[in-house]
């Protein structure tokens, strides 16, 4: 889920890199339709477990969370955040692929918990790392993401002071994001903590990388209590979002030490990527949509395209590649509904992951600063 600030601001560069690649592979270039949110709660399509794309073990560590649980102390939190998430995507939709890449770096590094939103301390000053934030993998996840959930928050101290967690705010300005696009609105149980520790030690291994294989995605989500079905519905969520050149290029140049381009990608795709992304010497600031048919449309588009080998990263591609994971593919691609359905119940899962509880954590004023 890698998405980036770094040029996606710049809307004519993007809009000819879509052009470039619509009119090397994709039909169309739609651009995309904002939909407002519903003044109440709908009811989450999902919850089916059945199903191929349904599964996945639950945590170890799984609290009860529910929708109702600021019903008394904040009953409307998530109109408060709606308020703030719509006209940040009106103004910069690409906040919304930024805050859904926030939650899911949250909720796969000791649990969905705030504990990723502590403010950088040493390595901006050239020490070592000490919370997440400051771990290369955390790095590039855009600013913009951060601020959001900060004015998200602020908003809802405003109504209700001391009440509701940043890990909570989260999670419901990603499903918001997740709607605005286009997306399933889903509803989001509450009831998480926010930690009283951020520790860098506890990334390294916890995310899946770009070129990770199925083997290597599979036991990082297995360790999270999420299944097969739950990667597969996870992934698609780069229907939307953009990637730094440096996390496909391998695949352009020199896929695995041949120097040769991936054969899986579709050769049109390899050319429009080579345009955008040399192999050495290209702009760090340049990133490129995952979803090379429809980048700012919450669709199942994203599947179609790793079905005609139009994937982005290797760790995309390899999901329709593995026998394990292609019929889900497939399933998803053929059906919009079945990955709306899918999506929202695998993000509740998600969402449930190592979530704390009572006096161990705490509900931050400020995301970015523990209670001091
Ligand atoms: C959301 O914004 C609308 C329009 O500005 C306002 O009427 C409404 O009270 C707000 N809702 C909440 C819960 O803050
Ligand atoms: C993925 O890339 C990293 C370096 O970024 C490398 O260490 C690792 O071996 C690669 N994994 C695979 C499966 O190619």
């Amino acid at each position: 889920m890698d998405s980036s600030r770094g040029g996606v601001r710049d809307g004519r560069l993007l809009l000819q890199l879509c052009f470039l690649l619509a009119a090397a592979v994709a039909p169309t270039c739609r651009s995309r339709e904002a939909q407002p949110l519903p003044a109440e709660q709908v009811p989450a399509a999902a919850g089916g477990r059945g199903g191929a794309a349904a599964g996945g073990r639950r945590a170890a560590v799984r609290h009860e969370l529910s929708l109702d649980f600021y019903a008394k102390t904040c009953p409307a939190v998530d109109q408060i955040v709606g308020n703030v998430t719509a006209p940040l995507f009106r103004d910069n939709p690409a906040a919304g692929p930024a805050v859904l890449r926030l939650f899911y770096h949250d909720c796969f590094v000791e649990g969905c918990d705030a504990s990723i939103l502590i403010a950088p301390t040493a390595s901006n000053a050239g020490g070592a790392p000490r919370v997440e934030r400051d771990m290369e993998e955390n790095r590039n996840l855009p600013q913009e993401a951060f601020d959001t959930v900060e004015m998200a928050k602020a908003a809802v101290e405003k109504s209700c002071p001391g009440v509701v967690t940043c890990a909570d705010v989260l999670a419901l300005a990603a499903r918001d994001f997740v709607h605005l696009a286009g997306g399933p609105y889903y509803t989001v149980k509450k009831g998480r903590k926010d930690s009283k520790v951020s520790l860098a030690g506890k990334v390294r291994g916890s995310l899946p990388r770009a070129n990770s294989t199925v083997d290597e995605l599979l036991r990082v989500f297995a360790s999270k209590g999420l299944g097969v079905g739950d990667l597969v519905a996870l992934s698609g969520a780069h229907t939307v979002g953009f990637a730094h050149c440096a996390h496909f290029v391998g695949r352009l140049y020199d896929f695995r030490g041949t120097r040769q381009p991936d054969p899986v990608m579709d050769a049109r795709l390899v050319k429009a990527l080579r345009m955008s992304c040399p192999y050495t010497g290209g702009s760090a600031r340049v990133v490129v949509p995952f979803d090379v048919s429809t980048p700012f449309q919450f669709d199942h588009a994203y599947y179609a395209n790793l079905q005609a080998r139009l994937g982005l990263l290797a760790s995309d591609q390899a999901l329709f590649l593995d026998a394990r994971t292609r019929p889900l593919v497939q399933e998803l691609a053929a059906d919009k509904d079945r990955f709306f359905q899918a999506f929202a119940a695998s993000m509740d899962r998600m969402g449930s992951v190592r979530v704390k509880k009572g006096r161990k954590a705490e509900v931050r004023r400020v995301c970015s600063q523990h209670l001091s």
